[in-house]
């Protein structure tokens, strides 16, 4: 089965032109992958120019934010209609990062709305800031996806991409074990079905947290996920190559 890698570039590199180096390398690795597809999440601001010079189909784009509303008084916000413009395919929604930042559950709920409305796929992000014993992650998780996809019809769900990443292994030194991912991969669909039926089970589920070239296999294999939401490495040309390239089995 083919894995999904997003690279998710956050707000790097420094320029245009660093951005244009970066992607020619992101497309060479997407170019000889047979089994891996990707998608390049760029600062808002490089995305246009970036996807206009594209003209393989190896690879697509995400906008790493954007607002529910179509358009209005949202100074600095970039709406998912103008996103599609720029060729955006995908739209990140409730990173760690916004979330940090203040998004709220109810604010996902309406970006993944607003994306399924504009055609583009939603990919949610969702997980725990802390862990302990008594298991409150679980509950916490089970409410994030509670909300982000309780207007979503179970015929819609196909068309979501949900990125488990734990708060606690972003940037971290290690990613999660494997196994444990492949706990939560199980919690997650069952947590779907119950909310949403069947159809739950059809949903693909994204690992993001400390992936580099040197664990991302096992990731795949043993934490049963359909592919990686890749910060760091993703923006080191040489690590994100032979990153694809370990998947490539
Ligand atoms: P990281 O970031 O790969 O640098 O840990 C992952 C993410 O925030 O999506």
């Amino acid at each position: 089965m083919k894995s999904i890698v997003v690279a998710n570039w956050k707000m790097n590199p420094g320029s245009m032109k660093e951005a244009k180096k970066l992607f020619e390398a992101t497309k060479k690795a997407a170019d000889v992958s047979r089994n891996v597809t990707i998608i390049v999440a760029p600062p808002a601001i490089f995305l246009r120019e970036l996807s206009g010079a594209y003209k393989g189909k190896k690879l697509s784009f995400a906008i790493q934010n954007a607002h529910f509303e179509r358009d209005g008084t949202h100074t600095g916000e970039n709406s998912l209609a103008q996103a599609a413009d720029a060729k955006a395919q995908y739209v990140i929604v409730g990173h760690a990062e916004r979330r940090a930042a203040g998004e709220t559950n109810e604010d996902t709920e309406k970006k993944v709305v607003a994306a399924l409305a504009q055609k583009m796929t939603p990919i949610l992000c969702v997980g725990e800031t802390t862990r302990s014993h008594d298991g409150e992650h679980f509950d916490y998780v089970r409410e994030q996806l509670a909300v982000a996809l309780s207007q979503v019809p179970p015929a819609k769900l196909s068309k979501i991409l949900i990125a488990y990443e734990p708060v606690w292994a972003i940037g971290a030194v290690a990613p999660m074990t494997p196994r444990d991912m492949h706990e939560m991969t199980i919690f997650i669909r069952k947590a779907i079905v119950d909310q949403h039926g069947q159809a739950g089970m059809n949903i693909r589920i994204l690992y993001g947290g400390s992936i580099d070239e040197t664990n991302a296999l096992n990731m795949v294999r043993d934490g049963d996920v359909h592919g990686l939401l890749v910060g760091r490495a993703s923006t080191d040309a040489k690590k994100f190559a032979s990153l694809v390239q370990s998947l490539n089995v």
